[in-house]
């Protein structure tokens, strides 16, 4: 049994810091169901400003977030266009045809590698026979793809092939944050390029739970209808939304330390026969194609050392860093994976 643990399974496993949790203890509250949470209205208000929307609201789960913006973009029977590795259609349990009656087609998975011309060329345009497309989903930063940033040039090259078909667009901006902080592009630049955004604060911004979903008034006051039905109306949601606005406010800029961790877990793995794709950002893919281990028996070894990977799939493993993780883990880490890659 190891004696030191590292998690790197998820960025979702961190735990509210000694700050978060005071902010939650002495949060000002309100039913929000009545729109009376100051601090719940605060976050929305502050989140809406953050990417240039008009409003916000919040949502107990970035899965949540995403499914209420595809209800409002897509009519049930109506298309969704995304990658076959989008999180809204890999790990959601079939919610946007489950809830929404969404129908779902999907371009092969390139992570953050979109060519908006083959997305172009997948449109349906209203018509007989064929099922019309309203929506096309993004996902920044891209989790399956290896944490990929998608270039601001390829998002606006993907605005103008959603403006011409008259169709909507959507991020899953789940770590959004991250990509602001690897590019640089401002969090505003990516608001505008979208009709609704999901952003979260429970991963890599280290709040305990909490997403919200961006877009227009309108949009967003037919959102809260949808999250009512949903079962996701809270009440006195006030002590969530402080620790999100603290997250806020003192988990944004230090990212960059988790992209360096990680970069850092990239080289350790890379010289041992693991493709681990370009790290950009804090999800470090590990392709086990041509290792003797595949990834649940990595996971097992590595676990007996005290390193936690996850299993995306058969030969795909995911290591993530988050503020859970400090220098000695990573060391640790280093350590541990090559001479478990060597070893096997
Ligand atoms: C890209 C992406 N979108 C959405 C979600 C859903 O978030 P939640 O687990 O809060 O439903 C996740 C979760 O990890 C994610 O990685």
């Amino acid at each position: 049994m190891a004696d030191q643990f590292v998690d790197l399974r998820s960025d979702t496993v961190t735990r509210p810091t000694a700050g978060m949790r005071e902010a939650m203890a002495t949060a000002e509250v309100g039913d929000d169901v009545y729109g009376e949470d100051p601090t719940v209205n605060a976050l929305e208000a502050e989140v809406a400003a953050l990417f240039g929307h008009e409003a916000a609201l919040f949502a107990p789960s970035g899965s949540m977030a995403n499914q209420i913006a595809l209800q409002l973009l897509v009519s049930p029977g109506d298309e969704l266009l995304c990658d076959a590795d989008a999180h809204v259609v890999t790990y959601e349990i079939g919610a946007a045809a489950a809830y929404g009656g969404i129908s779902s087609r999907t371009w092969p998975a390139v992570g953050a590698d979109i060519d908006p011309e083959a997305v172009a060329g997948m449109i349906r345009p209203d018509g007989f026979f064929a099922v019309p497309t309203r929506a096309i989903a993004v996902e920044q930063t891209h989790n399956r793809g290896g944490g990929g940033v998608i270039p601001l040039s390829t998002l606006r090259d993907l605005r103008a092939v959603a403006d011409d078909a008259d169709v909507a667009l959507h991020c899953d901006g789940a770590r959004i944050w991250h990509a602001h902080v690897a590019d640089g592009v401002p969090l505003i630049e990516y608001g505008r390029l979208f009709d609704t955004l999901s952003v979260c604060l429970s991963k890599g911004l280290g709040a305990p739970v909490g997403s919200l979903v961006v877009g227009s008034a309108d949009k967003i006051e037919r959102a809260r209808l949808i999250r009512k039905r949903m079962g996701g109306g809270m009440r006195q949601a006030g002590i969530l939304a402080a620790a999100g606005r603290y997250a806020l406010a003192h988990h944004v800029d230090r990212l960059a330390d988790d992209h360096a961790k990680a970069s850092r877990l990239a080289e350790a793995v890379a010289p041992f026969g693991v493709l681990a794709t370009t790290v950009r950002t804090n999800l470090v893919a590990l392709d086990l194609t041509k290792h003797a281990l595949d990834a649940r028996a990595l996971a097992a070894v590595a676990r007996a050392e005290g390193v936690l990977i996850s299993v995306l799939g058969p030969r795909t493993a995911r290591l993530v860093t988050h503020l859970g993780v400090s220098d000695a883990d990573i060391d640790h880490a280093v350590e541990a994976l090559p001479r478990i890659l060597t070893a096997s």
